[in-house]
């Protein structure tokens, strides 16, 4: 009988869902982003983290090219989502955030009914009425919001708790259907509940989507991350696994970041 070709059987390696190639971010003559290279792995929630000012929501927001709109702001090198690059790879920027969604600190619900917040950016014409109202439905649902809201969708967004529009601003991000969601540290402005609630959501989320998160919660990153990323001063000190992040084997100003939440470096 013929060996077989054990080439052909091994499972091929995840292409990255975003790649930096000599990544810099300047803000006028300051580099606040030494990147270098990174990749951060696709349907797996990516953790950013590092003290304040080290360069993390730039980053972030470098990735659907939020900073564009800053005119101080400029950047050097490569970033590829899903193989295209972040410029010339996409028709223009409204299809970049089409693939590339992204939640703010602070929720941030449009002053109009649950309903047409969560179809606020859906630029789809054809769907029907009942299409519509099973995207609301769907969106909702994944953002574990439906329970709370299916009785009230015409009421003003407003008039929901703080927790609860932010996963309201989730499920209007879901509706356009991106690939890749960028959070900023989505819990940092909610209780613990709800922060609990939202990190639930999130694991949830990651088997439909990549996920890149800022968060300064060191235990959320440990509950949450399947990777990290340590900035620091906008170097990269290291990236890994979470399990080696907080392992001993990290590096020692990791080691220290994560362990004291204090940086020295
Ligand atoms: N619009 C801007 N103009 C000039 N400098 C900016 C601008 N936005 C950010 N910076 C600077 O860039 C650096 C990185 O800021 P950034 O907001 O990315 O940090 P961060 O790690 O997200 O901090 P935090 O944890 O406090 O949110 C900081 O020194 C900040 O002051
Ligand atoms: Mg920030």
């Amino acid at each position: 009988m013929p060996k077989p070709d054990l080439k052909l059987v091994r499972p091929l390696e995840a292409a990255p869902a975003i790649r930096l190639e000599n990544f810099q971010a300047w803000f006028g003559e300051t580099c606040v982003v030494n990147a270098g290279a990174l990749e951060v792995p696709a349907h797996k929630i990516t953790c950013l983290v590092g003290p304040s000012g080290s360069g993390k929501s730039t980053l972030l927001r470098s990735l659907n090219r939020i900073n564009d709109d800053i005119s101080a702001y400029a950047m050097q090198g490569k970033i590829f989502v899903q193989g295209q690059c972040n410029h010339a790879g996409f028709k223009d920027i409204t299809h970049l955030r089409s693939k590339v969604g992204m939640v703010f600190q602070r929720p941030c619900v449009f002053p109009c009914s649950i309903k047409e917040n969560v179809l606020f950016g859906v630029r789809d014409k054809t769907l029907s009425k009942i299409d519509r109202a099973a995207l609301v439905e769907d969106c909702l649902k994944s953002a574990a919001l439906w329970k709370e809201v299916s009785h009230r969708l015409d009421s003003p967004a407003s008039t929901l708790s703080l927790g609860q529009q932010q996963r309201l601003c989730i499920a209007r991000t879901l509706a356009v259907k991106p690939d890749i969601l960028l959070l900023d540290e989505p819990t940092a402005s909610v209780d613990p509940v709800s922060a609990r609630a939202l990190e639930t959501v999130i694991q949830d989320l990651k088997t439909r989507f990549t996920i890149i998160m800022v968060t300064h919660d060191i235990r959320q990153t440990k509950r949450i991350a399947d990777h990290v990323v340590f900035l620091c001063d906008g170097e990269i000190i290291e990236t890994g696994s979470c399990g080696h992040m907080f392992s001993k084997i990290a590096k020692p100003k990791t080691r220290t970041y994560l362990s004291e939440e204090f940086c020295d470096c």
